[in-house]
C-alpha cells in the first residue's frame, strides 16, 4: 500500500459496536476535520478525471454531499443532490432500495441531468452497494451516462463494488477495511 493510502486510512476513526453490537463503524469525520487528509482524499478521487469532460457530479445524502461538493468544485462541474425522499421541492424521479432493515426511497429532480450528460457518482463509503446501485438506476432512468462511481472507503466483504461493476459502472475506492 502506498503512503497516501496509509495516511488516509490512519485518518479514519473506527468506533466499535456502533450503531449496534458487532459493527465496526468507519468514521470519516476525523479525515474531514484534518485539512491535509480532506484535501488529499479529494485530490485522489478526482485524479483520473482531471482534464476530461465531465458534466456533473452526483452526491448521495448526507456524507456524499460533503465529498461530492468538493469533487465538483475541483473538477469545475455542476452538482446533483440525490436525497432521501420528501426533501426535494420540484418534480422528482424516485427509487426504492434496501437497507439493512427494510426499505427506503431516494430521489432526484427529474431535470437535474439532461439525456446524455456525463456524470460521476460520489459517496463517502460503499458497503452492500444498495445505496449506490439505486443511485445509478435513478441517474440512468433520466438518461445520464454514469462514467464511474467513487468512494473514499470500501468494505469489500459486503460486495458493493462488485454489484456496481456488474451493472457496468467502473468503480474507484481509496481505502479498504476488511
Ligand atoms: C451510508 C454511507 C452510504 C451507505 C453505504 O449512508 O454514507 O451512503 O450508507 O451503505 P450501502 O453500500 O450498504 O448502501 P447512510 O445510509 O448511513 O446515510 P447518511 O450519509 O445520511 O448517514
Ligand atoms: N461506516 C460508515 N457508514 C457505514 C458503515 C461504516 O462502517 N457501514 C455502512 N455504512
Amino acid at each position: 500500500q502506498g503512503s497516501v493510502v496509509i495516511d488516509l486510512k490512519n485518518a479514519i476513526r473506527t468506533i466499535p459496536d456502533y450503531p449496534k453490537p458487532g459493527v465496526q463503524f468507519r468514521d470519516i469525520t476525523t479525515l474531514l476535520g484534518d485539512a491535509r487528509t480532506f484535501r488529499r482524499a479529494v485530490d485522489e478521487l478526482v485524479q483520473p478525471w482531471a482534464g476530461l469532460k465531465i458534466d456533473k457530479i452526483a452526491g448521495i445524502e448526507a456524507r456524499g454531499f460533503i465529498i461530492g461538493g468538493a469533487v465538483a468544485h475541483q473538477l469545475s462541474t455542476g452538482f446533483i443532490p440525490i436525497r432521501k425522499k420528501g426533501k426535494l421541492p420540484h418534480q422528482t424521479v424516485r427509487v426504492t432500495y434496501s437497507l439493512e432493515y427494510g426499505l427506503d426511497e431516494m430521489e432526484m429532480h427529474s431535470d437535474a441531468v439532461l439525456a446524455g450528460e456525463r456524470v460521476i457518482l460520489v459517496d463517502d463509503l460503499i458497503a452492500t452497494g444498495g445505496t449506490a446501485t439505486a443511485a445509478v438506476k435513478l441517474l440512468r432512468s433520466i438518461g445520464a451516462e454514469v462514467l464511474a462511481a467513487c468512494f473514499i472507503v470500501d468494505l469489500p466483504a459486503l460486495g458493493g463494488v462488485q454489484r456496481l461493476r456488474d451493472m457496468g459502472v467502473p468503480v474507484r475506492t481509496l481505502v479498504g477495511f476488511e
